[in-house]
């Protein structure tokens, strides 16, 4: 019988993998920021919702406090880290503030996590999933803030396995492509807001740009959370798991790609999908 902690655990990926391990028969942490999301589970004796918000330091100790003195002295098996926000905008045009949020809640947060999943999960063979992205390993064209905080994370989870070698415990990153969630079909509309509040000079320069991408992220594509969460499974039960798990055909591509060719060439790679040729009105 496993023990499971999943963060982001309202919607999307990090929902679909709670629901899959209580039908396993797991025990499962389903951590929440907000404490109605609570009915949005299965009944399930094994379930227990956690609420923390990874934004905030204090409530993510709280948070582990509460899964402590449930599991009263048993071994927390995995944790499953989902929770992130993405909000699309360029370098130029973002204030700081909104790239100082999604740093906090998506590179700090794994932090607050990792901080508090290395002593837990250490000397029985516990493992962290790490979920980032393929925007951890290549850049994209109007998601600076994203693509800056989920490098950060592989970054952290290549120091704090070095770290902790020998310690009886998996670090591992999950790096899906595209994912039909609300992440996904938020999208759209945020840039579209952005488009229409910028002064017509500023729309001169990146009207095109934003014009594309949401005319990309407006067609659907992408594996379903299912296909994703099974790969993040995969994470989790492999004998002997990889560091890296690149989930969905897009991230392997796209990786593959980032490793290999020069940055001049995935100038030219990202460009094809965003912004080489303006859109006719
Ligand atoms: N969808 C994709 O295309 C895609 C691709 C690659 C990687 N990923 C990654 O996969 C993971 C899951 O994404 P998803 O697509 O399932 O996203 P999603 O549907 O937007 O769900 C995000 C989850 O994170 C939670 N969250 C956001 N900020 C939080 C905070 N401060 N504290 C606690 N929880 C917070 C949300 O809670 P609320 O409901 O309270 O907002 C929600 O449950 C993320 O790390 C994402 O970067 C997604």
């Amino acid at each position: 019988m496993v023990t499971l902690l999943v963060t982001g655990a309202a919607r999307g990926i990090g929902h679909t993998v709670v629901e899959r391990a209580l039908a396993r028969g797991d025990t499962v942490f389903a951590v929440v920021r907000k404490a109605a999301d609570a009915s949005k589970f299965s009944q399930d004796k094994n379930l227990h919702v956690v609420l923390m918000d990874m934004a905030d330091t204090a409530s993510v100790a709280r948070g582990f406090g509460e899964v402590d003195r449930i599991l009263a002295g048993r071994p927390l098996n995995a944790i499953v880290h989902c929770a992130a926000i993405s909000i699309p905008g360029a370098i130029e045009l973002t204030p700081v503030e909104e790239f100082e949020q999604i740093i906090n809640t998506n590179t700090i947060g794994s932090l607050r996590i990792l901080k508090a999943a290395i002593p837990r999960l250490r000397g029985h063979g516990g493992r962290l999933v790490l979920v980032t992205s393929l925007w951890g390993q290549a850049s994209g064209a109007l998601l600076g803030a994203y693509c800056a905080s989920k490098h950060a994370i592989e970054s952290l989870a290549d120091v704090a396995r070095r770290e902790t070698k020998g310690m009886n415990l998996r670090i591992i990153v999950a790096e899906p492509g595209v994912v039909q969630t609300d992440m996904l079909t938020t999208q759209g509309p945020a840039a579209q807001a952005h488009l229409e509040r910028m002064q017509p000079a500023q729309r001169g320069l990146y009207g095109n740009l934003y014009q594309r991408y949401f005319k990309l992220v407006s067609n659907p594509s992408g594996i379903t959370s299912e296909a994703c969460a099974k790969g993040i499974e995969q994470a989790l039960n492999d004998r002997r798991p990889a560091l890296r798990y690149r989930i969905g055909a897009d991230s392997k591509a796209v990786c593959m790609l980032n490793a290999l060719l020069p940055s001049s060439w995935m100038d030219w790679v990202m460009g094809l999908s965003l912004n080489h040729k303006p859109l006719s009105k």
